[in-house]
């Protein structure tokens, strides 16, 4: 098992390392000719959808040697950690050019797609949702003309830390998220843990993010028709039932709703200001998965070209397709419904 070469910084007693495994060569080259036959398919029909899932699997577990598979199977299981990178995994030999549109380009070959489908789906599912990015799977993370200033997916300004779809109800958003890089040198991915914000907070402050106390907006990404969808009152930082640390923080605005919450608020992004994170180049090859509510996640601004792919996971899509009478070999899901739709089951 390879060291991880980009945790902590230096200087940092906070930080958290974050344990890093290297495919060899010889089984990168394997799992990318046998990626490179298949056909990446129209992922609106579920029946083509399905069978590139099933083959896609099935070469993650033909490719993926066992000290991987061990600690992805670690990784995924609720205790697991917080994250997990991947190095030297498979890309396409040919890329097309970066897509401006931040839509996947027709002529791309399906390696990296394979790659990520099979890793998620060996032990978890991949999960989308219709209002955003047309519903695809997986998610072309690009700087998009126009859109450069934003603090989005789309951007090339610096992405303060947060978490993805802070204003969808806990169960019915997804559990994680994959970063793969295709095209990225030097822009990094930083991550603070739950436990690291805890361990900073005062407790009064720490006190306070527990309460429900706080709305989430939508995100810039999300086309819902409402600006103004907001998330039940719900906490920030609070320890579950298993006794890990969580967080939740939106990307966008998160309106306090008593004085106490907007003094905290202030409180809470100052410390964050203030905390050392890891810090991981999505490099070509590289997939850095992380748990989206024991981490906040953020990016630095950047320059020149950047192309990574996102793909949300959860461990079970059963209460989504339930909630929304979906198919039962849907992925993507209505976020309007999922706001209004029923508590958890
Ligand atoms: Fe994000």
């Amino acid at each position: 098992m390879a060291a991880a070469p980009v945790l902590p910084l230096a200087g940092s007693a906070s930080s958290a390392g974050i344990e890093t495994l290297r495919l060899s060569d010889a089984s990168r080259a394997a799992w990318t000719v046998a990626a490179e036959r298949l056909v990446y398919p129209d992922y609106h029909d579920l029946a083509a959808w399905t069978a590139f899932r099933e083959s896609a699997t099935a070469l993650a577990e033909r490719f993926v040697p066992k000290e991987m598979r061990e600690a992805l199977q670690a990784f995924f299981a609720p205790t697991g950690d917080p994250a997990i990178v991947l190095e030297n995994l498979p890309v396409d030999p040919s890329l097309p050019p970066i897509p401006e549109s931040g839509m996947r380009p027709v002529g791309k070959t399906a390696v990296s797609e394979v790659a990520i489908t099979g890793i998620l789906c060996q032990w978890g599912e991949l999960l989308s949702f219709t209002n955003e990015k047309d519903g695809s799977p997986i998610h072309e993370v690009v700087p998009v003309p126009g859109r450069e200033i934003l603090q989005s997916n789309a951007g090339r300004v610096k992405f303060g830390f947060h978490s993805d779809n802070a204003f969808l109800p806990s169960w019915f958003k997804q559990q994680g998220i994959l970063l793969y890089g295709l095209l990225n040198e030097k822009t990094a991915t930083s991550v603070v843990t739950a436990e690291q914000i805890l361990q900073a907070a005062p407790a009064e402050l720490a006190s306070l993010l527990a309460q429900p106390i706080f709305r989430h907006a939508c995100p810039a990404s999300f086309s819902l028709g409402d600006a103004r969808a907001l998330s039940a009152p719900c906490p920030i930082l609070w320890r579950d039932e298993r006794g890990l640390m969580r967080v939740s923080a939106a990307s966008s605005t998160i309106i306090p709703v008593t004085p106490e919450a907007e003094l905290a608020l202030e409180l809470f992004r100052s410390l964050l200001d203030e905390l050392v994170p890891a810090k991981v180049v999505v490099r070509p090859g590289t997939a850095l998965l992380f748990k989206d509510d024991r981490v906040l996640h953020g990016r630095d601004a950047f320059q020149g070209p950047r192309w990574l792919q996102r793909a949300y996971f959860t461990d079970s899509l059963d209460l989504l397709r339930d909630v929304t009478a979906s198919d039962w070999r849907a992925f993507s899901f209505d976020a309007r419904v999922l706001r209004s739709g029923r508590e958890r089951a």
